[in-house]
């Protein structure tokens, strides 16, 4: 692998821990486990099949109908003002304990972030978070009105940075991504954080850590 000229990360289980959203649903479910679970699964469906049906909605409509949904198909009731905080919780999430030490040692090179977050969203994260100062770019695929892994999301990296893809490292810790980066040029690094299973997608990356502490040492 060719070192890289740039980086560009995914957002949210990549950079930014959702956990925080877990926290939220104990208010509401004895369960937060499966409510954030059933959630996630549910709002990155929805991208896809917003993004195939042509109907785009951004990130926040998306995330609080799939968490409409996930209230409805695990009976739990809940408030309009208790949706409000769960959805809330996406604006302050943490990052990983180990993103702002390697955003760091990485910062000579251009850094970016590639997400299906809505600007908004995302602009709110990465206050939170305290990663501005480390971003060149925060890239939403709201400026194509289409979600990821379509190939037009991944074009917003070369034509940001000026650099192929081929230059760039892609970095998320979702399987489904990595395969649509790869299919898009990239070079990808998979932060498997959750020890998941490589999709069958025809794409692999080309490098796999745990956390991504462990990227500088393996360029
Ligand atoms: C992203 O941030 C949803 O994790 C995916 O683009």
């Amino acid at each position: 692998m060719a070192p890289p000229k740039a980086f560009v990360f995914d957002a949210y289980g990549t950079l930014f821990d959702v956990h925080s959203v877990v926290e939220a649903g104990r208010e509401i479910t004895q369960e937060p486990q499966t409510l954030s679970l059933t959630w996630r699964q549910k709002q990155l469906e929805y991208t896809w099949l917003r993004a195939l049906m042509g109907r785009y909605e951004d990130f926040w409509k998306v995330t609080e109908a799939a968490l409409r949904f996930t209230v409805r198909r695990l009976a739990i009731t809940a408030t309009e003002a208790q949706l409000g905080r769960l959805m809330e919780a996406y604006l302050s999430l943490a990052a990983f304990p180990e993103v702002t030490a390697t955003l760091e040692r990485l910062k000579g090179l251009p850094l970016a972030i590639l997400s299906n977050g809505s600007p908004r969203m995302l602009e709110a994260a990465v206050h939170s978070s305290g990663l501005g100062p480390y971003l060149r770019h925060v890239l939403s695929v709201d400026t194509v009105k289409t979600y990821k892994p379509s190939p037009a999301v991944y074009a917003l990296g070369p034509k940001a940075l000026g650099l192929p893809a081929g230059e760039m490292l892609f970095v998320s810790s979702n399987a489904w991504d990595v395969a649509g980066a790869k299919a898009s040029g990239y070079q990808v690094c998979w932060c498997n954080r959750a020890n998941a299973t490589m999709e069958e997608l025809g794409f692999r990356p080309d490098l796999t850590v745990e956390r991504l502490d462990q990227i500088p040492g393996r360029l």
